[in-house]
């Protein structure tokens, strides 16, 4: 499976989204438009708006035309991702996402945050003009904006103590990642009308796919060498402990862990550690360890959609699985 099969697969709606996000995002002021281009001249893997699509068409009959509403909501999550890169590289200090430079690093910290806020207000935009479902669509953006800040920031608090254990890493991903597969979805899912079950059904096929999804991203960044288009060995730095060294920890002495634990509160006076603990997660088959619950996600999320009605879409959101538990970027 590659991501070009499921945009074709979506085919004229896919072209739909792509001229909403454009239509979406047109100013009168030259810098925007100028930044604007860059960023869709890079344009990533799109997973979001592909997620709304297909959770869409299976939710709806065969060869039914989706709504505008729907087209708005897959345009709107797109829109609010690429908000939440513009200002996560900030945060991160990022000089290179897509296998480009960042506009961070291009055009400073000040730039890249009032970019990523111009797109955050055109999804909101677009969620507003997408009145059919008047207040709740709006909620379950907000609910997600919330878990977006949340997460970041629990992340933070977290980072400062380096005391994460397991549900305090499912707590983070979930709400900087998982929420927005989950809005993806279930916003679609009510473009459609579709039966409760079904959107109960795809709420949680989103949530274990985000879930997945992040776990393989914090598994690059142990990836030594290999190009996924953006810096690795990042997170250990930044004193975020995410699944790879929880599995390690999982495998070792609770000494152990505790010494480990004590060299990431102090890695900022000390660099050299991060080589001792990527190999300390490479003895105790961290990866190995991460991988298995990547896997493990992966089978809840296709379980949860074994519900729905046997279709073509319902295929490609399978698919869709298998491709975020084997993506190399
Ligand atoms: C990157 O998301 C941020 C994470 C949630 C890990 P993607 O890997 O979907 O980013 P693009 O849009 O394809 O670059
Ligand atoms: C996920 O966090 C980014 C957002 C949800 C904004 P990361 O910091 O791990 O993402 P990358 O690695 O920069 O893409
Ligand atoms: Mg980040
Ligand atoms: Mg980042």
């Amino acid at each position: 499976m590659n991501i070009e099969k499921l945009k074709e697969f979506c085919g004229e709606d896919w072209l739909k989204v792509a001229g909403r996000i454009r239509g979406a995002l047109k100013s009168d002021i030259d810098l925007l438009n100028t930044t604007n281009e860059m960023i869709l001249s890079h344009s990533g893997k799109q997973l979001r708006p592909l997620l709304s699509i297909l959770v869409a068409k299976a939710c709806s009959k065969p060869e039914s035309m989706l709504p505008e509403d729907c087209i708005r909501v897959a345009a709107a999550a797109e829109l609010l991702h690429n908000a939440t890169l513009l200002h996560d590289d900030v945060a991160d200090e990022s000089d290179c996402r897509r296998g480009t430079p960042t506009l961070n690093y291009l055009m400073g910290p000040s730039v890249s945050v009032l970019v990523g806020d111009y797109w955050l207000v055109s999804a909101i935009n677009e969620i507003r003009e997408a009145e059919h479902f008047g207040p709740r669509l709006i909620s379950i953006f907000s609910d997600t904006l919330t878990h977006l800040a949340e997460g970041e920031m629990l992340q933070l608090q977290k980072a400062r103590k380096c005391d994460t254990c397991e549900d305090d890493y499912l707590r983070i991903i979930f709400s900087k990642t998982a929420s927005l597969f989950e809005a993806s979805a279930v916003a679609a899912a009510i473009s459609v009308n579709a039966a409760a079950g079904m959107e109960e059904a795809v709420k949680k096929y989103a949530v274990s796919l985000g879930l997945a999804f992040q776990i393989r991203d914090d598994i690059f960044d142990y990836a030594k060498g290999s190009d996924v288009g953006k810096p690795t060995g990042v997170d250990i730095r930044e004193q975020k402990i995410t699944m790879p060294l929880l599995g390690a920890f999982e495998n070792s002495s609770a000494d152990e862990e505790e010494k480990i634990r004590a060299m990431v509160r102090d890695i900022a006076g000390h660099p050299e550690y991060a080589e001792e603990i990527l190999d300390f997660v490479d003895r105790k088959q961290g990866i190995k360890y991460a991988e298995k619950r990547l896997d493990d996600y992966i089978s809840l999320a296709v379980g949860s959609i074994s519900s729905l009605p046997p279709s073509e879409a319902r295929r490609h959101l399978e698919e869709m699985a298998y491709f975020v538990a084997k993506r190399d970027r």
